[in-house]
């Protein structure tokens, strides 16, 4: 299997792994083959790519951190969270808050089995429901910091809860302001800057929600070197669970197309964090995030310092810019170098993605 971006797709290529819509609907099976009217589709949501699975990807498997039916229902849970406070039912939201807290329980069970693997955060989010898939992936991201922390199953859901319900406050910023292509006036910018005093305030007065968890998201935009909002704290003085947050939000919004900018490539995010470690950002933390995420995720395809041209078939933890590749344009079939261990590679470094599928077959 291979990440192919959206404007490479060609019919007749095989779906490598099933992609779903708004409301969490299967639009294309795994084994599926994708026709041109698909392409259209995928390119008219919003997809930046996907998986597809075709000769020189087959013995690439790509295993997730989390289930993909449990990060839809966690999605899913979390939209009917937002909807139901956007439309005053407020008793509603409740209930649905009841199954995300399930559904962050069993988030925490499968990234304890997995604790060995590192994420592949490929950006698969259908635009309209971008909200929250990033509620979701920021959950995700943070507790799986949080495990490399050695926080307690306790604190796991605390953290989760707080950081799938960062930006509840956005439920109460006029949705012309939030979506507005191009800049915002100053007066636009501190109404979207109320989110997180508004999420905390609603949070706390309405829900039986953890202090840690609602705290989390008071201070989510916080800065480490004092910069952030709403209070502009430092360092250590900003909950632990805020500065996780913060790295985990900023990450998964670079990798995601906006209104305003397209996505930035996970290397480029990854290399965006590693940049504002100790200014924006806990370096403690950071040198956590960038062990556990992959700025080169499995399935993508790099272009080596030597004109070569590989597929990422394994990552690791101690060496993120150093991963295992399938080589393509070699003569002997079924190459592999190894950035990491290969001795012969040690002059080798990636010198960024290919996205055209033309230099690769
Ligand atoms: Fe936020």
């Amino acid at each position: 299997m291979r990440f192919v971006p959206s404007v490479c797709l060609q019919e007749g290529m095989i779906i490598g792994k099933d992609l779903y819509g708004l409301d969490g609907i299967l639009l294309l099976k795994e084994g599926q083959r994708i026709t041109g009217k698909n392409i259209n589709r995928i390119q008219s949501l919003g997809f930046q790519g996907i998986y597809i699975v075709d000769k020189i990807s087959e013995d690439i498997c790509i295993q997730n951190v989390i289930d993909d039916t449990l990060r839809q229902r966690a999605i899913g849970a979390v939209k009917h969270i937002f909807n139901c406070l956007e439309n005053k039912e407020e008793k509603k939201a409740e209930i649905n808050l009841l199954d995300a807290k399930q559904y962050i329980e069993n988030i925490i069970d499968e990234i304890i089995n997995n604790k060995h693997l590192i994420i592949n955060m490929v950006d698969l989010k259908y635009f309209d429901d971008y909200t929250y898939y990033h509620c979701v992936n920021v959950a995700v991201l943070s507790m799986v910091v949080g495990l490399a922390l050695k926080l307690n199953r306790e604190d796991l859901c605390k953290l989760g809860l707080g950081a799938m319900l960062h930006d509840i406050g956005k439920v109460f910023v006029p949705k012309e302001i939030l979506n507005k292509e191009g800049s915002l006036t100053d007066e636009e910018m501190t109404i979207v800057q109320s989110h997180s005093e508004k999420g905390y305030d609603y949070l706390r007065e309405k829900w039986e929600i953890p202090i840690k968890s609602y705290i989390a998201v008071l201070f989510h935009h916080e800065r480490y070197n004092g910069t952030g909002y709403p209070r502009g704290k430092e360092k250590g003085n900003i909950q632990l669970f805020s500065r996780i947050i913060a790295i985990a939000d900023v990450y998964d919004a670079l990798i995601s197309d906006r209104p305003y900018r397209k996505a930035v490539l996970p290397s480029d995010a990854i290399e965006y964090v590693m940049g504002a470690s100790g200014l924006f950002f806990d370096p403690e933390l950071v040198k956590i995030f960038v062990q556990k995420v992959a700025p080169y995720p499995l399935g993508s395809c790099v272009r080596l310092s030597n004109g070569k041209i590989g597929i990422v078939v394994g990552n690791y933890e101690d060496a993120c810019l150093r991963p295992k590749l399938k080589l393509l344009n070699s003569e002997i079939e079924d190459t592999y170098l190894d950035l990491k261990n290969d001795p012969e590679s040690w002059n080798v470094t990636i010198v960024g993605n290919v996205v055209d599928n033309s230099e690769i077959y």
